[in-house]
């Protein structure tokens, strides 16, 4: 066991006019994670500090957050692999609920708007709706998002214009669009032709640094507008 220094930007809007730096040394062991230790101090130093966490394993996307300055899963680094003291601050861009808390709600709103679920073409077969497996590799990368919103919250784009879809809803819309048993795909592409749908992207690839699932956010963006302009998937 070691002492490890964090500093977390903490904020609660029913104290605070705006957000401050608290600093904070737990013991760890070098192989815990980041969120161990932020686990350690809720439990044993602070329990008014607020955040989001489930699985705890990199599969539900509950605690994406800045760690010395990056997006990341905080059930995913561990502690002897960053530099201290390890400073924690909610994902920018969303409203700040309670410390690492954000309000996400809006985006899943943009979420839902994509129709994220499969939209059946005529009556189901009586097996199966066979897809062969080139066209079932025309999305498998966009099949593995966790909606954590590391990608939204780390891009430009967004943060200059809240209303901009995001690439999170863009990397939905693309696992459905690509589908070869879908039948919405006009519907979706018509919403990624909008104002503030794909076009809003200026290829700055943040998202791609920011993808805890090694997504290739930005090529999946790129196939989306090569439909629209082609008009064909
Ligand atoms: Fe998170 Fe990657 Fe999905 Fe974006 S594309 S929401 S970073 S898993
Ligand atoms: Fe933003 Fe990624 Fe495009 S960071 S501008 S969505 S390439
Ligand atoms: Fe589920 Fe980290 S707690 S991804």
């Amino acid at each position: 066991m070691r002492e490890v220094a964090f500093k977390i930007l903490r904020f609660d809007p029913e104290k605070d006019s705006k957000p401050h730096w608290e600093s904070y040394r737990v013991e760890l062991e070098p192989t815990d994670r980041v969120l161990d230790g932020l686990e350690a101090i809720k439990g044993s130093v602070d329990g008014s500090l607020s955040l989001r966490r489930s699985c705890a394993h990199g599969v539900c996307g509950s605690d994406a957050m800045l760690i010395n300055g990056r997006n990341r899963l905080a059930c995913k680094v561990l502690v002897k692999n960053v530099k201290q003291p390890i400073a924690i601050e909610p994902m920018r861009g969303f409203k700040v609920i309670k410390d690492l808390i954000v309000d996400m709600e809006g985006f899943f709103s943009k979420y839902r708007q994509v129709s994220p679920y499969l939209i059946e073409a005529g009556p189901a077969p009586e097996k199966e709706r066979l897809q062969s497996p080139e066209e079932r590799e025309r999305f498998d990368d966009t099949t593995k998002c966790i909606l954590c919103g590391a990608c939204t919250t780390s891009c430009p784009s967004f943060w200059a214009d809240p209303d901009y879809i995001g690439p999170a809803a863009i990397v939905q819309a693309h696992r459905f669009i690509f589908d070869s048993r879908d039948a919405g795909k006009e519907k979706r592409l018509k919403i990624m032709n909008e104002k503030e749908g794909v076009w809003r992207c200026r290829t700055v690839f943040n998202c791609v640094e920011a993808c805890p699932r090694g997504i290739n956010v930005t090529r999946a963006i790129a196939e989306v507008k090569q439909a629209l302009v082609r008009g064909k998937v």
